[in-house]
Order: structure tokens, then sequence, then C-alpha cells
């Protein structure tokens, strides 16, 4: 058996949007989300967990399961409702007091700015494509250290590829535009450039505490030895992590990841040309990051395709519905030999180990790293009470056998938050996909340990990987 450092940080994750419900109290001002779920009609994010009301509930189960931490965001409207401009104080006090339980149940806040829930005068004046709305984020950004200053963890965004991929790649997300490279890559640019930004100002302004940002990391092997499976998941590599560590830790994009974006940008007909005076920015935060954020769920193995691109997000647990090709880039294939949830996330441990190696040999200035997401999405079933999720401490351990082995082998991890403490809505997945430590009854929002919080309890209370 295997084990973690005795400081070693166990932690439980939520965002706002999928945890907090109450869209529509407290003051607090409309995201593009809540229109566009209710256009779908499939479901909103009514009630999500209703953490806004439970969450002395949720911290008392942090303290009783040995949960040492909450990683959390801050939903930007409840404060700006409009994005910027006008406070509104119920949304101040609502953290306050959130911070406050925190603190009675000793309990870390590990704190998002950003977590996919733009307000919705921002979003729909262009989101991060438009350079005033980098301008409201910083701005929200620094009132976020100067009011809450009983956090110490601040990251400033959480999951830039995911947001720039799924609102203009994909499609997933709304304003569901897809297959945009131009758009794509000029989001990624803008967010790692606001957060270049924030970072500045939190060191210049020498608020007291640790900045960093929550990157979704997933490595991509080639599907076959041949040079030209090889050169797609480089380029597929390039765009979903280069881009953003490159960005991060050197301040710049290096000449190869510029190759290799540009190939992607030639071979989708467009270009994008960045602003060099937000490298100035840049290269003072790449030196002044105190940790990294690591999402990660799965990893990929890419072939290469020569068609147009053609998706099937799989959003209903129906194995098998995945479908990922990409013009320029590659296809994700599906790996029929290896495990993968009813979602088709293929469940690799050993990605999160090859990730984790990589980054501290290319980026020897990354400090620390913390897992702030990982996790397995699966369909509890609930019985009287009692719920058996073999299946999830089984993943669990996987990956904590990769990140112990990593520590080892002299990677600087500091902590794991799995995703999620409690079930939560899912943005594209709804609630049928659950995540949680503990089961949510979404009608009663009563809670239920699941077998894997006791696992979670014993992990945390010995550092032994049992
Ligand atoms: C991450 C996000 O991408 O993955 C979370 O930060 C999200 O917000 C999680 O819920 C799991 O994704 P999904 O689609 O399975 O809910």
């Amino acid at each position: 058996m295997r084990n973690l450092p005795k400081d070693f940080i166990m932690g439980g994750a939520t965002a706002a949007y999928q945890a907090e419900g109450a869209t529509m109290e407290g003051g607090k001002g409309p995201v593009a989300w809540d229109e566009f779920l209710i256009e779908k009609g499939r479901y909103t994010a009514e009630p999500a967990s209703d953490f806004y009301h439970q969450f002395p509930i949720d911290l008392e189960l942090c303290e009783k399961f040995k949960i040492d931490s909450i990683r959390m965001s801050i939903a930007w409207s409840r404060i700006f409702p409009n994005g910027f401009g006008e406070v509104n104080q119920e949304g101040v006090d609502y953290y306050h007091s959130v911070f406050a339980e925190c603190r009675k149940r000793n309990v870390m806040p590990f704190v998002t700015i950003h977590h996919f829930d733009t307000p919705k005068t921002l979003f729909d004046n262009g989101d991060f494509l438009n350079r005033e709305n980098v301008e409201h984020f910083v701005n929200f950004a620094k009132f976020c250290f100067e009011e809450f200053t009983e956090v110490h963890y601040w990251s400033t965004f959480n999951e830039i590829y995911p947001v720039a991929t799924n609102q203009y790649l994909t499609g997933a997300f709304p304003p569901e535009i897809q297959f945009d490279l131009k758009k794509t890559v000029t989001c990624l640019h803008n967010m790692m450039w606001a957060h270049a930004r924030a970072v500045n100002i939190f060191k210049e302004n020498n608020y007291e505490g640790e900045i960093g940002v929550v990157h979704s990391l997933e490595p991509k092997y080639p599907a076959s030895d041949s040079p030209e499976d090889l050169h797609a998941a480089m380029l597929d590599d390039a765009l979903s992590v280069k881009f953003l560590l490159d960005a991060t830790y050197l301040g710049y994009y290096s000449n190869s990841t510029m190759d290799a974006i540009t190939e992607i940008l030639e071979a989708n007909e467009t270009s994008v040309e960045f602003d060099e005076n937000d490298f100035i920015e840049m290269k003072k935060a790449a030196t002044r990051n105190d940790y990294l954020g690591i999402n990660n769920y799965h990893s990929h193995w890419v072939k290469e395709y020569k068609g147009e691109s053609t998706l099937h997000y799989n959003t209903t647990g129906k194995k098998g519905t995945q479908v990922y090709k990409i013009k320029g880039i590659g296809e994700r294939i599906k790996r029929d030999d290896l495990p993968k949830t009813d979602w088709d996330w293929i469940i690799y441990p050993e990605g999160l180990y090859d990730l984790l190696v990589r980054i501290k040999q290319d980026y020897p200035n990354y400090n620390k790293i913390y897992i702030t997401e990982n996790g397995m999405g699966y369909k509890d079933h609930f019985e009287e009470g009692i719920i058996m999720d073999e299946p999830r401490i089984d993943y669990l351990r996987g990956y904590f056998n990769s990140i112990s082995r990593a520590i080892e082998d002299g990677v600087n991890v500091k902590g794991y938050f799995i995703w999620s403490l409690m079930d939560v809505f899912s943005w594209v997945n709804g609630y049928n996909k659950r995540y949680g430590l503990f089961y949510v009854d979404f009608e009663t929002q009563k809670r239920y340990p699941k077998e894997s919080a006791y696992w979670y309890k014993l992990v945390s209370e010995t550092k032994t990987i049992i």
C-alpha cells in the first residue's frame, strides 16, 4: 500500500453555478446559462445542490469526514449583477457567511474567481473574445482580493481550455459555436492574459495568500507509432496542454507551440494575431504563480484525420456514443481495451502520473501542484440510504497511486480535491451524472454519505491509500 505526505490536503470541489442553485435569489444577476438551459428544456441549475442554503450542512459533513478544504467559486453576478458597476451587498454578505462557517468547521476555502459563469451582460458582449471584458474580470478579481480577506488560496480561472473549446469548437456550451478555431485560440489567449493581469495585481498589492490557475490537462498519446498519428497527437497536445502551460510558466508561446497552432489555424483557413504588449504582463506573471491546479479525469489517443470536423458529445451516459474528429488536428479514438465511464471517459491513472512528471521536467518553475479536480461520473444506486460505489473507489485508488508515485519521483503535489464534494448539477449532463462523496436527493436536498466518503475519510486520516 502506498502513502501520501502527512501534510497532504484532502479536499472536495464544487462550483457556484453547479452547487448553489438560488439563481434568482439574493440579488444575483443572470448568466448566459440560465436562459440557455431553459431554452434546451432538459434541466436547469435549479435546485442544484442548494448550497446557497445548505452550506452549513455541507461544511459540517466536511468536518465529520475529515475533508480539509472546500474548493468553491464566487459567482461573479452575485457580486456584480451586471458584471461591473454597482455591488450587490447581499451577495458579498453571503460569501462572508460561507467563509465564517468554513472557519467554524476548520475547512479551508480554496476559491475560484471564474468557473464558467460570466455575467450575461458581458457574455452577450463577447465574453473573453472582447478585451473590454478582461478589464471587468480583473476588476472583479481585485474586488475579491480586497473584500474576502478570509481566503488564503485563490484561483483566477477554472479550465480555460474547456471554456474556449466548449464555447467555440465543440459548441457544447452557449453560445454553441462550432469549429471556429480563430475564436477558440483568441479566447484561450485573452483568458491567459487576464489570468496574468490578476496575478500581477495580487502580487503587486501584496495581498496575503497564494494565487494560481486551474487548467484541465488531459494527456494526448498517439494511436499508433506512425509519423502521422504522432503528429496528430502533438497537434492536439499543443492546443490543449502546451499552449496553456507555455503561457502560464513562460509567459509566451514557444516556437514549437506556435508552429503547431499556426498549422491548425491554417488547416482551418484562418489565423490569429496576438498583441505583443500582452506578453509583458504574461512574462511578469510567469514566475509569480504560487501553484498550478490540475483537473484531470481522462486521457486521449489521437490518430490522423483528414476530413471535416465532426463531433458527438456523450451527454446521456450511453456508452460508445462519443465522436471527436477535428479538421487540422486529429481524431480521438475509442480504445475498446481500456476501461471507460458510461460517458466514454477513458480511465487511465497512468496519464496523470505522466502529466505530473512532464510538468516537473518541462516547466521547472511550476512551484507546486494541487489536483483540483478528479473523480468518476457514475449512475449511483440509492438503496435504503446505502450507496455502494465500488467503481468510484477503484477509480480514486488508481489516481491516488499515480499521485503518490509522482511525489516519490520528486513532483511537488500538495493536495487533492475530489470532484465533487456532494452530487452537483452537471453543465451538459444535468442530474444523472453523479460525482459526489455525498449523495444528494435533489428533491429533499438531504445528503447521504456514499461508500466512497468513508473510504476518503480513512485515506485522509491515515494518509494511506487503502
Ligand atoms: C470539469 C469542470 O470540467 O469537469 C466541472 O470544472 C465539471 O465544472 C466537471 O462538472 C465534470 O464534467 P461533467 O461534464 O461530467 O459534469
